[in-house]
């Protein structure tokens, strides 16, 4: 039936973000979720898709030949970081770039980094879809290694870009089995080649919007479809070593033990009760713990763990790391123990224009939303120094991520990429 008058009028009266907001497809936008769980899939119904992996690499080529069926140009940069381009009329302007990542935890879900990358893709063909010609170039960019499960730190290939971490250092780090960065991103590329564009890291941006799930319950909980983030919270990482006697499990009185995993018990306890605070806002997690040599009858020699402190003031991670240090040095005896901060990053605070564009694209389009800060760090933290910057969330079932069943609706994935597409749209015409 052809559409009546009044809506050809409507339709010709819409603005470029509406029709390109309008052109979102729910179903499209699932059916690739659905595509990329098959990569890594776990039969729990998660992904295991660590970074720079063959999963990683079959990734890649996927979204490469989405791309290319498309028309859009791709490239990658020094550490990996995979671009997908879609022409502005000012070629020579700085392109406008949103995206996530596509590596997993070991355990993870379907959705986190997905989301964001499959979202800025699911803008890039709606803007072709609905035919809109944005004056800046659009792109949407599958940060390397966000998870930093397998390699750490994690959020590397946007540090890396943003100049936070250096390249070669970043290139040099091991996994938990020794396989160097550089060897596994090589691996990586030959399996998914993609053109270079440039030798050194970074590009100029004019502005980044990620699209992610929540990653906790507060949207599920008030009923709301958009968040609006306005800033993430500061967060510090750690080593912790602990050096003891190996000896024989059986012989060796407890009196005359140095045993690493009884000293690592004694600090990791301490510290669990160091960081309780009154409103329960630092985040304390004790994430790895290696024991070696890992044998039933040998009394451990050395153990190591992780440490993730996250709180959004600055000076409360300081004073903590403080009391982490002294535990450290008063509970190891009679083995010795050492620390090391292994990143420290500086709370965000999100550019207000780019707050504000997301909050009208929600509040234009009828979506219910809230501000909110993100508890989980994000690559936007690193590109947030670069250019305007901001976030888009949406919920996730009862806020369970970094897990197997995490889940989240087709419909508020597609209206958070509506809200998406509507704030990429403004940023690139202005
Ligand atoms: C990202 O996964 C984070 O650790 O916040
Ligand atoms: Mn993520
Ligand atoms: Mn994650």
């Amino acid at each position: 039936m052809p559409p009546s008058r009044g809506t050809c009028e409507r339709v010709g009266m819409m603005s470029d973000f509406e029709r390109a907001a309008q052109a979102v497809r729910e179903d499209r936008l699932w059916q690739r979720h659905m595509d990329m769980a098959k990569l890594g899939g776990t039969p729990r119904g998660g992904v295991n898709r660590q970074a720079l992996s063959a999963e990683d690499a079959a990734a890649r080529n996927l979204l490469m030949s989405w791309a290319a069926a498309r028309g859009f140009s791709v490239f990658t940069d020094v550490i990996g970081n995979l671009f997908v381009r879609r022409e502005g009329s000012d070629a020579g302007a700085k392109p406008i770039l949103s995206g996530s990542h596509m590596d997993s935890q070991p355990t993870g879900g379907r959705f986190d980094g997905m989301y964001g990358v499959l979202a800025a893709f699911e803008a890039l063909e709606a803007l072709e879809d609905a035919g809109v010609r944005t004056k800046r170039p659009v792109e949407a960019v599958a940060w390397t290694n966000e998870e930093g499960s397998r390699f750490q730190p994690g959020a590397m290939g946007s540090a890396v870009f943003a100049g936070h971490n250096a390249l070669d250092a970043m290139l040099a780090v091991k996994d938990w089995k020794g396989v160097v960065l550089r060897d596994a991103l090589a691996e990586t590329l030959a399996a998914a080649p993609a053109p270079r564009r440039g030798d050194t890291p970074g590009f100029a941006l004019d502005g980044y919007v990620e699209a992610h799930i929540e990653q906790g319950p507060r949207l599920e909980d008030a009923r709301t479809t958009i968040g609006v983030v306005t800033g993430i919270q500061g967060s510090r990482r750690f080593m912790v070593e602990i050096l003891g006697d190996e000896a024989h499990a059986g012989t060796t009185p407890r009196a005359a033990r140095k045993d690493a995993f009884v000293a690592a018990v004694a600090i990791a306890g301490a510290m669990q009760d160091a960081t309780r605070d009154a409103d329960d806002t630092l985040r304390f997690t004790i994430g790895r713990v290696d024991v070696l040599p890992g044998s039933p009858n040998t009394v451990p020699g050395r153990v190591s763990f992780t440490i993730d402190m996250r709180h959004p003031s600055m000076e409360v991670l300081e004073a903590h790391e403080t009391k982490l240090r002294a535990i450290v040095a008063s509970k190891a005896a009679p083995c010795t123990a050492t620390i090391e901060r292994l990143t420290s990053v500086a709370p965000t605070v999100f550019d207000p224009g780019v707050i504000g564009l997301v909050r009208d694209a929600a509040q234009r389009q009828g979506f219910s939303n809230m501000d909110m800060p993100s508890g989980a760090g994000h690559d936007a933290m690193h590109i947030a120094a670069l250019c305007p910057a901001g976030m888009v969330f949406v919920p996730c079932e009862r806020g369970v991520s970094h897990n197997e069943i995490e889940n989240a609706t087709p419909s508020d994935l597609a209206a958070g990429t509506r809200v998406l597409v509507e704030a990429l749209v403004r940023l690139a015409n202005r």
